[in-house]
């Protein structure tokens, strides 16, 4: 097959074509987020039953409880964890979290703690708590001793600060407090809102994972979309809130996640926010809008309050602090600046609620539209199911589907009319094998990590939007992470469990795009809509280099021979190629199962490349 490319640009490439989708789904708290604690403010359990005590265990006999506090520490947090010495006791006795399935340790990394505490009832005791890491078999890695007396019925912060001296052998780790338990026979202390941090991604306080927060660094993203995704609220109560996930951890309650656990909320708006800027990506955020998945809509005459929300989260965003409250908090939090912010998403997949969205949208949008006239507003269902009025200028379109389908459908956006509508490709993933059951099991198909067969189908899709990248102006994976012992949705971008990070076939072929973009599009022969290789041309007019991607899609060697029309081609070019067995994927297993290499090829103005089986290929060319 022989590729001829044009001498002249299509159209400019957004800036914002390739970026990251992300939502707390096995990937906030345990995940992205630092905190090492689980459950560290027993927010949102009911007191006084074991399911409250989660990731909590007792040590050397102490007795421990999950109370509702009658002096809370915050009136967000209103359980406080409630520890009995019981008489008698001897040895240090106390309690432990076991974080998220264990915690990494590292020596010489510093360890960052802090916890409430009071006696509920004043005592005359003076004695010792030891704070520390320790292996789950018990052996103490780190420790520090802090004073406490009896006397102290209100709340009182304590920090610590630990740098174990040596590595534990495993993640098999865990924080624990205890007391001597002779001496403070029969004493009971309420403890409440824990927390753990590690050293985190740029040092930021209250941060992220550096080895989860490095990975995605390294992808290179344009924008991130947060923070749902069907994380926006299973129910009206428990929708995500911006003014809830703000400011003090003291005034964070936490909410019931979408994804069967309790989000903290520490990694909230600001956040967010403040991780974009350090990534350089631009936030594509989402607002409620008047849909609950569990399957509730707000009625069009009740819609008010939850626009005004939006109003206000927006604000908090890029308001004026000396014209808006919630922007005027958000100065307070030490950011007066305000952030940059041009797309808002209208909801997540309202095709759940069509009936509904056709007189939430409107409502939403008008009155979003008035408050911020120069931002973008886009709708999310099926493109035009329902019809929408006003018509969106932007949609939101999602899709997960097997590695054929994606080859088969690298033409999706060719016969989209150009009529100034504009598509976010929002969520995409070769999820599945078969055809019949996307979403169903791994024995029926189900990917559990993404093999060469979908990373190749995505990128034949991806080169499809790279081509129509005049009318799609973003796109992301998704799920972006998955904790590996816990996740509630496979294949994910990205991997992890508490020691590490798998990068996934997926997860090169997004970062070979995405660091390989390119600020023009150059029309060439075009693929054949029914084949099974395919492949599109970018030119970066900052650097002089012809981009050529090309993705084979099956197992068989594809030769092509492209035709440069320009005067000066450079002899020799650069090639990244990710190639692999159709099943070959990353794991923990198998963490380096694929990579992508980077070799010199041979170019001119004319020359022949052999796309191996199962390949997505970046080829690099110095040309004017
Ligand atoms: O990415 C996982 C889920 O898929 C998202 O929460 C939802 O928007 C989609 O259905």
């Amino acid at each position: 097959q022989t590729v001829s490319v044009s001498a002249t640009a299509s159209h400019p490439i957004p800036t914002t074509l390739w970026g990251q989708m992300f939502e707390d789904i096995s990937s906030g708290d345990g995940g992205l987020y630092a905190e090492l604690l689980q459950n560290r403010a027993f927010q949102q359990v009911t007191p006084n039953t074991a399911a409250a005590l989660n990731a909590w265990s007792a040590i050397n006999g102490g007795q421990i409880s999950v109370v509702a506090d009658s002096v809370p520490v915050s009136n967000s947090l209103p359980n406080s964890l409630r520890f009995n010495v019981p008489t008698g006791s001897t040895g240090q006795v106390g309690f432990a979290n076991s974080g998220f399935f264990g915690m990494k340790v590292v020596a010489s990394s510093t360890y960052k703690g802090s916890f409430f505490v009071k006696f509920p009832t004043a005592s005359s005791f003076r004695g010792n708590l030891i704070v520390g890491l320790r292996t789950t078999s018990g052996s103490t890695i780190v420790s520090q001793s802090v004073p406490i007396r009896g006397s102290t019925t209100s709340w009182q912060q304590i920090n610590v600060s630990l740098t174990p001296r040596t590595t534990p052998p495993s993640t098999d780790n865990q924080f624990f407090v205890t007391i001597d338990g002779a001496a403070a026979s029969g004493q009971t202390i309420n403890f409440a809102m824990f927390s753990l941090f590690p050293p985190t991604f740029k040092n930021r306080a209250n941060g992220m994972r550096d080895d989860v927060a490095t990975a995605l660094a390294e992808m290179q993203p344009k924008f991130f979309r947060f923070p749902g995704g069907n994380n926006l609220g299973q129910t009206v109560p428990t929708r995500w809130q911006w003014n809830a996930t703000i400011g003090s951890f003291l005034d964070r309650p936490g909410r019931a996640g979408d994804w069967g656990y309790i989000n903290t909320d520490g990694l909230g708006l600001l956040e967010y926010l403040l991780f974009c800027e350090d990534l350089g990506m631009e936030p594509i955020m989402a607002v409620w809008a008047g849909f609950a998945l569990g399957g509730t809509s707000v009625a069009q005459t009740g819609l008010e309050p939850y626009i005004q929300q939006a109003i206000d989260q927006i604000n908090f965003v890029i308001g004026d602090p000396a014209t808006s409250a919630p922007a005027a908090r958000r100065a307070a939090l030490g950011r007066a600046q305000p952030f940059k912010l041009t797309y808002v998403e209208i909801g997540n997949e309202d095709f759940f609620a069509s009936d509904t969205y056709t007189y939430r949208w409107p409502a939403f949008v008008d009155a979003l539209r008035s408050a911020f006239p120069n931002l973008k507003f886009i709708a999310t269902s099926n493109i035009n199911s329902p019809v929408l009025s006003p018509n969106p200028a932007q949609w939101d379109h999602h899709v997960y589907q097997t590695p054929t389908w994606f080859a088969q459908n690298s033409f999706f956006y060719d016969d989209m009319p150009r009529n100034g509508v504009t598509f976010f490709e929002g969520e995409y993933a070769a999820i599945s094998t078969n055809p019949n059951d996307i979403f169903g099991s791994p024995a029926n198909g189900r990917l559990t990590f993404s093999t060469m067969q979908s990373a190749s189908g995505e990128a034949a899709y991806m080169i499809g939007m790279e081509r129509n990248s005049d009318i799609v102006f973003a796109a992301s994976y998704a799920p972006l992470l998955g904790h590996v012992a816990g996740s509630q949705w496979t294949p994910n971008l990205i991997a992890f469990d508490t020691g590490n990070v798998y990068r996934s076939a997926s997860y090169f072929v997004q970062k070979l795009f995405s660091t390989n973009m390119g600020n023009e599009y150059i029309p060439s022969t075009l693929p054949s809509r029914t084949g099974t290789v395919f492949w599109g041309v970018t030119r970066n007019t900052a650097t002089g280099e012809i981009i050529i991607k090309v993705s084979n899609t099956v197992a068989t060697q594809a030769n092509l021979t492209f035709v440069l029309p320009f005067a000066n081609v450079a002899t020799s070019g650069s090639l990244q190629v990710l190639t692999g067995a159709a099943t070959a994927s990353n794991s923990p297993t198998t963490p380096s199962a694929l990579a992508p290499a980077t070799t010199t090829i041979t170019t001119g103005k004319t020359f022949t490349f052999a796309a191996a089986g199962f390949s997505v290929n970046v080829i690099t060319i110095k040309a004017s």
